[in-house]
């Protein structure tokens, strides 16, 4: 059953090209036109929208943060994103005019289910992004929109999440076409372009033997960090949250413009740090600033390592290890710097002998307040 992966985890990392693929299958017409036809929220409601409210838990926050860089990009339509059990207790506002995006693997986790609850008390429209048919949260909510990423049985979410990733650009992509003009005709190719990323994931797989080297030299490590921007900021969190999960090592994500405002203090000769940086093509030259960011804690001493895009060659000179993958849109790119990240926390796992499928203290859903 684990298809001769020795963990769930192993196989489940695998599996993301197909979690992504299957995922896009199916959305488009032959024109090329995004089609969502499980969502039952007419054109016309979704027309209205003008604010979108993301409310998830762990790692499918993580997605909803990346779905928020998108979807305001794309669509112009305002994103926050929420924790679900913050959103719930917090008096929050919604109306008709606020579409709820919860998103869940499990579509059983509590905190979310009762976000969406209040949510649809407080009249606005809610939409759920879940990889389990028939559970509790699409049930509650008006519309769904599934991730087809097969079951997950790992406690820690891998092909789960790029899945969860893949279904916001879809239901981003759709709204920008909706909106008409450039939107549309910028939906389009992105959309081109999503379909590539499945055999990009597995470029990044077939790529992986140093990372798990790396990993096995690092099992005793007592902290790492890890930094992004923009997108590549939500995968620094996911990163960090899955070396806490499976490995037990003290692990913190930060946006890497926050350094100097207060992490770079931590930065003591032979830290690991991994940076996630943003493609050459990102706007305003955060490429240029992330660069400058390894340069900074380079010279205070970190052991760098680097995840950049192949042919950037700016990060060479303050890399201690430079992990490639492929170029694409800087939009698309956490469904593949996730995966360097996964296998880091798998192998590191695995060298100090803990159950990774079955990490202490944790339950693949947690269906109490
Ligand atoms: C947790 C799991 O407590 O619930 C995490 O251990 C997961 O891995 C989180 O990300 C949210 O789960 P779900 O099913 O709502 O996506």
């Amino acid at each position: 059953e684990k298809g001769g992966y020795e963990t769930f985890m192993e196989k489940e990392i695998h599996e993301q090209p197909h979690a992504v693929a299957d995922t896009l299958l199916g959305r488009t017409d032959d024109e090329g036109r995004l089609v969502l036809d499980e969502v039952r929220i007419s054109e016309e409601q979704l027309g209205q929208i003008d604010r979108i409210v993301v409310v998830a838990c762990g790692t499918a926050a993580y997605s909803g943060m990346v779905a928020k860089y998108a979807i305001e990009h794309w669509t112009r339509i305002p994103v926050e994103v929420s924790l679900a059990h913050e959103f719930r207790y917090s008096d929050p506002i919604a109306d008709a005019r606020t579409l709820v995006v919860s998103i869940s693997q499990s579509g059983e986790t509590m905190d979310t289910l009762m976000a969406v609850k209040h949510a649809r008390e407080l009249g606005a429209l809610t939409l759920s992004i879940c990889n389990t048919h028939g559970s509790t949260i699409p049930r509650e909510s008006d519309a769904v929109l599934y991730t087809h990423a097969g079951p997950e049985v790992a406690v820690a979410s891998t092909k789960g999440f790029s899945a969860q990733i893949t279904a916001a650009y879809v239901l981003g992509l759709y709204l920008a076409q909706m909106r008409g003009g450039e939107h549309a005709v910028n939906a389009q190719a992105v959309m081109r372009e999503l379909r590539n990323l499945p055999e990009h994931i597995q470029t990044v797989l077939d790529r992986m033997d140093r990372v798990i080297e790396i990993a096995r030299f690092m099992a005793d490590s007592r902290s790492v960090l890890f930094l992004g921007r923009n997108v590549g900021y939500p995968i620094a969190l996911e990163g960090a949250l899955k070396l806490k999960e499976i490995a037990y090592i003290h692990a913190e994500g930060f946006a890497a413009g926050e350094l100097k405002h207060g992490p770079i203090a931590l930065i003591e000769p032979g830290q690991p740090v991994f940076i996630v940086v943003p493609g050459p093509d990102t706007p305003h030259e955060l490429h240029k600033k992330v660069v400058s960011n390894i340069q900074e804690i380079r010279a205070r001493g970190a052991r760098t390592l680097v995840i950049a895009e192949d042919g950037d060659e700016d990060v060479v000179p303050f890399a201690d290890e430079v992990i490639r993958v492929p170029a694409t849109l800087p939009l698309l790119m956490p469904l593949l710097t996730i995966v360097p990240l996964q296998i880091f926390a798998l192998h590191l796992a695995t060298a100090k002998g803990l159950d990774v499928d079955q990490p202490r203290n944790l339950a693949k859903s947690v269906t109490v307040e």
